[in-house]
């Protein structure tokens, strides 16, 4: 069996998780990180490299021999990072430039989605601010108004009155609140309902459905407050019975696939449905091209398989193979693939984020942890020899579980024991799952 080199890119909570899995592979001899942060050091080599320097990554992978480059963030991959590195001969996990406007532009995902069926909200297209105020005044609110790029997670505004709705209009088309990812504009229908991220592996062809999430997008306690990267998540969520996610695969993974490969984009890599389930059924709110940062801290401790196997089936095409050997083709959750037990994360931020915030407090009390626990490094750095924070979610602290509660409740005491100036999480993570028990 040859064993591989692997670059991981990216420097977040999601690529420290991937780092823990792929590390323990069979198939690994050495793991490298780009630019990747202080808590992947005992695992990975890491490179000081920035995720959108796509032709010093290319040259590193030659230089160092790299077998397998796995993509953590949107930027690079919407870059065309993939392209640039297949060009070379260097394997890599995840979608082309192609195919990863599918998250690069939300008018491209809507307009396909429409195009093929997939259900979604219903939706206009503007870049001029008149009709689009026109349109508002037409549909009942609220209103939803998303910039069309890449906008870190700020290009939706969701809008309860219709001079907020104008406000959202003109800070996106004419004050260029999100740059060139804001020359048009989508205005669409408000859904209601739970929300849901559904993951899957994809070849091109093939559709694995991972196990389901739930994050926590607002800042606070509720859902009150701003909009974050993600506050911490739970696996599997309830919402996501067996029979909801056999309709999502049906009607939105596997005909998004399709629908890629008949456009000449063949999506490679992780498709991420963002998903409102409403009593109208599942539609689709967002596609992500890539793993979900902090789904991911509760979906990779749960996964039984050889994480490096999958992504070398997606590379190469061979998915429907690797599926039909475990006995885990079509299969929801397939036990072979996946655990039973729960997992849950509580994501450390610091205090003011998604806003301002100040960095370089010590973290403390990281080695105190239930041994159970497992804490991922979002942004952290080391500084005279302690570890100290260094972004706005801070750290990922992740536990598993026979039942969500005790998932839940192990992450909690590993949060107990750690502490930072200006510490900051949600204390009611997976409420939706226990307010339905
Ligand atoms: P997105 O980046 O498109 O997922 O949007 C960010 C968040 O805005 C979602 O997680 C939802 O909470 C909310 N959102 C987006 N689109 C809609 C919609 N059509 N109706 C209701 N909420 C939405
Ligand atoms: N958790 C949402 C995302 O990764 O975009």
């Amino acid at each position: 069996m040859t064993k591989l080199k692997i670059l991981v890119i990216g420097s977040g909570g999601r690529e420290h998780t991937l780092v823990w899995k792929l590390a323990q592979s069979k198939r690994v001899e050495k793991i490298y990180c780009a630019p990747g942060n202080v808590g992947m050091t005992p695992l990975a080599e890491l490179v000081p490299l920035k995720v959108e320097d796509i032709g010093e990554i290319v040259r590193f992978c030659q230089k160092e021999r790299i077998d397998l480059v796995v993509v953590g963030p949107e930027l690079p991959l919407t870059l065309g990072l993939v392209d640039a590195l297949e060009e070379v001969g260097v394997k890599a996990f995840g979608p082309n430039k192609q195919a990863a406007e599918l998250e690069g532009s939300k008018v491209f995902a809507k307009d396909l989605m429409t195009r093929y069926r997939i259900p979604t909200a219903r939706y206009e297209v503007f870049n001029e601010v008149q009709p689009a105020r026109d349109f508002a005044r037409e549909i009942s609110g609220p209103w939803v108004v998303k910039a069309d790029g890449l906008a870190a997670g700020k290009g939706v505004l969701i809008c309860s009155t219709l001079a907020e709705t104008e406000q959202a209009i003109e800070k996106i088309l004419v004050e260029k609140a999100f740059g060139a990812a804001g020359e048009k504009v989508i205005i669409e229908e408000f859904l209601v309902g739970e929300e849901l991220s559904l993951m899957a592996f994809c070849d091109g062809k093939t559709v694995v459905p991972m196990v389901s999430a739930q994050d926590h997008k607002r800042v606070f306690a509720g859902d009150k407050g701003p909009n974050t990267g993600g506050m911490g998540a739970y696996s599997p969520a309830p919402v996501a019975t067996p029979e909801l996610c056999h309709i999502v695969l049906e009607q939105i993974l596997q005909p998004t696939v399709q629908a890629m490969a008949k456009e000449g984009r063949t999506f490679k890599g992780v498709l991420y449905a963002g998903l409102m389930i409403t009593e109208q059924g599942p539609r689709v709110l967002e596609y992500n091209v890539r793993f979900g940062d902090p789904e991911t801290q509760v979906i990779l401790p749960r996964l039984k398989s050889d994480l490096v196997e999958i992504l070398l089936a997606v590379c190469t095409g061979e998915l429907e193979k690797w599926a039909k050997e475990l006995g885990a083709l079509s299969a929801i959750n397939s036990k072979k693939m996946w655990q039973e037990e729960a997992c849950a994360t509580v994501v450390m931020a610091s205090r003011g984020y998604p806003g301002t915030y100040r960095t370089g407090f010590e973290i403390k009390g990281l080695t105190e942890v239930p041994k159970e626990v497992l804490v991922f490094h979002s942004g952290t750095a080391k500084q005279e020899g302690k570890i100290v924070t260094a972004g706005g979610r801070v750290l990922a602290v992740t536990a598993l579980g026979g039942n969500l509660r005790q998932a839940v409740d192990t992450a909690y005491r590993g949060v107990a024991k750690i502490n930072f100036t200006g510490a900051h999480y949600r204390e009611d993570i997976a409420y939706r799952a226990f307010r339905r028990c």
